[in-house]
């Protein structure tokens, strides 16, 4: 039988490939590029040494913007206020092309190497079965033969050794990584612990504030409906207009200037409670300033409804149901919501700060007449009278039942 490995070129996945093929299967390596900084040519001869038939490289860098990161954007997806959702985002695009692998394939196996106490085991196979219905999943760490053989790290390391399998020296690392487009993740081994600060060689994808350049970067945004269709820098006058290479290169101005940095506790959907490091350079950035320019563009009501909604449109990503029905239904209503979030906001990044520095939208419900303190505009103060008047009457009828 063939079946389709998600495969990273790291050691859970490598051994996984092995320990398939030992099974008898005839295994496709399948290594998504979403960003994350790997040398995909040498994970591709990695996979073909440690015994799989076929490799498939897919680069889904382009789509993971435009489907996932920006539909995330036009809600200021965050989960319980401080996780911008990187793993979580990217796991459903590795799910729904692994689906369309097995099909060129003609088989209905896929496997994955996740955990079975973690949120990407759920994304996976959330993922598998939203677009194979009849799909056939091995998921070795929740697979009792697998789990007599493996009780962790050393028996891997000793099946590696025994077959050949190269341990490379990141895998060193005391604890574990998920890098794409959007970030890098840090958890598990020695960050366990959540009365211990995380040290400063944890990060990779951004400098300390205390490294930071001693200068502002000024950006200029333009959005249509809410998308970013361009960012200036205003020091310099690069412009980038492409999808990719605008998170591309806000991930490089929010590197330089220490942009990104969260340290948190999170719930994970298992009920779990897990610590979690993050780098989120560029995507910090494009929130801030969208949502600056949601400020002047967004009806009030509106803006209160999507507010009130998207915790649950982050737990819904959070917890692996991207695609799902009531996922779809908050995505419509989130897009026709961000109708006239069309114009320019900028921003300055400085040592880990992202400044507002300015909005302006032709459709902007700002009034400037109305808002002003001096001026009265066409407003008539006295309309006020009635109005608090009657919003007050049940007020009013509580305060005198006492
Ligand atoms: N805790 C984050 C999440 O659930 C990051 C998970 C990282 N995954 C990994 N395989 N290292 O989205
Ligand atoms: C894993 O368990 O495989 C990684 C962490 C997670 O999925 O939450």
């Amino acid at each position: 039988e063939k079946i389709i490995l998600a495969y990273s070129g790291g050691l859970d996945t490598s051994v996984i490939l092995k320990w398939l093929v030992n099974k008898g299967f005839d295994v496709i390596a399948y290594v998504a590029n979403v960003g994350q900084n790997e040398d995909f040519v040498a994970i591709e001869k990695k996979a073909l040494a440690t015994g799989a038939s076929n490799v498939y490289v897919e680069d889904l860098r382009e789509e993971l913007v435009t489907d996932y990161i920006f539909p995330a954007l036009q809600a200021n997806t965050i989960y319980e206020g401080t996780y911008m959702l990187g793993t979580s985002l990217a796991r459903p695009i590795i799910a729904k092309r692994q689906i369309e692998i097995a099909r060129k394939e003609g088989t209905v196996y896929v496997a994955h190497g996740a955990t079975g106490k973690g949120n990407d085991q759920v994304r996976f196979e959330f993922g598998y079965y939203m677009h194979m219905p009849e799909v056939k999943i091995i998921s070795p760490w929740k697979d009792p033969e697998w789990l007599s053989q493996f009780e962790g790290r050393s028996d891997m390391i000793a099946y590696a050794k025994q077959y050949g399998i190269p341990i490379k020296a990141s895998t060193k690392k005391p604890y574990s990584e998920d890098e794409n487009l959007i970030h890098i993740s840090h958890e598990a081994g020695i960050l366990e612990d959540p009365s211990l600060r995380a040290d400063d060689d944890v990060y990779s994808l951004t400098l300390s504030p205390k490294e930071a350049k001693d200068e502002e970067t000024l950006l200029t945004f333009t959005f249509e409906n809410g998308i970013p269709v361009s960012v200036k820098n205003e020091n310099d006058q690069t412009v980038v207009t492409d999808p990719l290479q605008l998170i591309l290169y806000l991930n490089k101005m929010g590197h330089d200037n220490a942009i990104g940095r969260v340290d948190m506790v999170e719930n994970r959907f298992i009920g779990i409670k897990s610590r979690g490091v993050y780098e989120t350079p560029g995507c910090e950035i494009l929130w801030k300033a969208h949502h600056n320019l949601e400020g002047i563009t967004m009806d009030k009501e509106a803006m209160h409804l999507r507010d009130s909604l998207m915790p649950k449109y982050a737990e819904l990503i959070y917890n692996g149901y991207w695609g799902a029905p009531e996922f779809e239904m908050l995505r419509a209503a989130f897009t026709v919501g961000q109708k006239h979030v069309t114009g320019t906001s900028k921003v300055a990044l400085y040592k880990g700060n992202i400044i507002f520095a300015g909005v302006e939208s032709p459709f902007s419900l700002y009034d400037e007449e109305l808002g002003s303190m001096d001026k009265a505009g066409g407003y008539q103060p006295v309309d006020c009278k009635g109005f608090i008047n009657i919003n007050a009457i049940r007020l009013i009828a509580s305060s005198m039942r006492g």
